[in-house]
Parts: structure tokens; C-alpha cells; sequence
């Protein structure tokens, strides 16, 4: 498939490596290339510059929002949650695409840990579906660290990963994706429609202050079931 992955950070650099390792054609989504590719330093999380993965993965091209989704059918959305309605604004005509979306609705401007921008009675995933209705959001991944998304196995156990959205079809083609990232049958979780999103974006909350407690990101959510 024709992917862009939109985002240069940790999520972005994982999901785009990982998609050109199963021979996607990948391509990635930024601001201002030029922008991204003079960054020098690691991040605030230690991920390497975006310039620097593009030296190790000659068959990823760095582009504009609105270059990156020209061609593709699946756009992994991998931004700030504050930049992803920008993020999209700026990728052009969306109509039909599915959207991948793993974006937190994380608001870091209190200082300490992040409060969310969007609850309760809403979810960032739903204000982005309303804002693009033609696009077809499908969230997912968004409740683990993302070496996890991309190699479910490495936990050693089986664990839980939940999908959200209206259309049936884009979630069968996330499903696929996941699927190939080596999710199992009976770890992928389908809550519903979009509106679902409410509650996995609050295990947010709950996943920071695991991480908080056991300064581990290796974790994941596992639902059991009894009879
Ligand atoms: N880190 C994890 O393991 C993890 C796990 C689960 C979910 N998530 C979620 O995944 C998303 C990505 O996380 P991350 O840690 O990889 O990266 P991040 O630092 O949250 O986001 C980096 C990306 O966001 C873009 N961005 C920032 N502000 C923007 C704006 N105003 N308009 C458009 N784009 C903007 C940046 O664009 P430029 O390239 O132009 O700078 C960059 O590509 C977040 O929503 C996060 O909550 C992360």
C-alpha cells in the first residue's frame, strides 16, 4: 500500500520503519522539510533527528503534509495531538482515505503530567472524524509506547490493542496492518464506532502513571475475560 506516515517524531520514525520493513511504500509528512531535516539533535523523548533515520532508510522521502498524502490511501496520523487537525488541514483533499490515527489529546502546557484536551463526552478522534468527514478514522495503537505498536511479540505475552471507528472497511484494512505488525486475532479489540475513542484516549492518564510508578514503558493494557 501507498502509506504516509504523518509525523517525524518517535511514533513516526517506528510505524514508517516498520511499514517499509513489510515493503509498504512509505513515504513521511512534516511541516517545512527544511524545518525537519536542519535539526541536529535528538528530541525532548532521545528520538534521533528525522534527518538522520532518512540516512538509514534510503526508500523513505521526507515531504509537506499535502505531498505525502498525494498518493496515499492509508495516512498514519503520528502528530501532537494539538497539531493534528493542522496536520490535516494542510494534507489537501482526505475524501475516501483511511486514517490510522495515534494521537493522544495530551495538553502539556499545565507542567507535570499532562491533562487531556478532549474527554468525557468527546474524544480527539472524533473531533478530527467530524472536522474531515469524508476521511474514514480508524484509532488505534494509541494506548501503548510504540516500539510496542510495531512488535506486539516482544512483550513476551499476549496483551490487548483496541480499535475505533464508523467504517467497517477502514478498520478491516487497520486490522490488516496490525495484523502484519504480528498483533493476534485475539488481542485486536473492535469497541465500536468513533465515538469509542473516549475511552481509550482516558487510559491515558492511567498509562502515565504506570509509567510514572515503574518508570517502564514496556507495559500494556491486557483485557481478560472470564466466562
Ligand atoms: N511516544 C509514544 O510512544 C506514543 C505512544 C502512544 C501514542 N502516542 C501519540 O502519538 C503522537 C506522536 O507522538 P511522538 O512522541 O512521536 O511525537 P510528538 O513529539 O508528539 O509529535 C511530533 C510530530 O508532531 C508534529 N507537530 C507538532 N506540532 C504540530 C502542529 N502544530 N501542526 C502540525 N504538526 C505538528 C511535528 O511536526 P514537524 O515534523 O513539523 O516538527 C512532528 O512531526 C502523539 O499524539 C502521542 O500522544 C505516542
Amino acid at each position: 500500500m501507498n502509506i504516509a506516515v504523518f509525523g517525524t517524531g518517535s511514533v513516526g520514525q517506528a510505524l514508517a520503519n516498520r511499514l517499509a520493513e513489510l515493503s509498504h511504500a512509505v513515504v513521511i509528512g512534516t511541516r517545512n522539510v527544511e524545518n525537519a531535516l536542519s535539526k541536529t539533535g535528538p528530541d525532548h523523548m532521545g528520538t534521533p533527528p528525522v534527518g538522520e533515520f532518512l540516512k538509514n532508510h534510503s526508500s523513505i522521502s521526507l515531504y509537506t503534509y499535502s505531498e505525502a498524502a498525494k498518493n496515499a490511501s492509508v495516512i498514519v496520523l503520528a502528530t501532537l495531538g494539538h497539531g493534528a487537525k493542522e496536520a490535516l488541514a494542510a494534507a489537501g483533499d482526505l475524501d475516501w482515505k483511511i486514517i490510522l490515527d495515534i494521537t493522544n489529546p495530551l495538553d502539556f502546557s499545565g507542567g507535570g503530567l499532562p491533562t487531556l484536551f478532549a474527554s468525557n463526552d468527546t474524544s480527539l478522534g472524533e473531533q478530527l472524524q467530524a472536522a474531515f468527514p469524508k476521511a474514514h478514522f480508524v484509532k488505534s495503537l494509541n494506548t501503548m509506547y510504540n516500539g510496542l505498536m510495531v512488535n506486539p511479540r516482544s512483550l513476551g505475552e499476549d496483551s490487548t490493542v483496541f480499535v475505533s471507528g464508523n467504517d467497517a472497511a477502514a478498520k478491516a484494512t487497520v486490522i490488516g496492518i496490525l495484523k502484519e505488525f504480528g498483533w493476534k486475532d485475539s488481542e485486536i479489540l473492535d469497541l465500536g464506532d468513533i465515538t469509542t475513542a473516549r475511552g481509550t484516549e482516558s487510559l491515558l492518564p492511567v498509562w502515565l502513571r504506570v509509567y510514572s510508578a515503574t518508570k517502564n514503558g514496556f507495559f500494556n493494557f491486557k483485557v481478560a475475560t472470564g466466562k
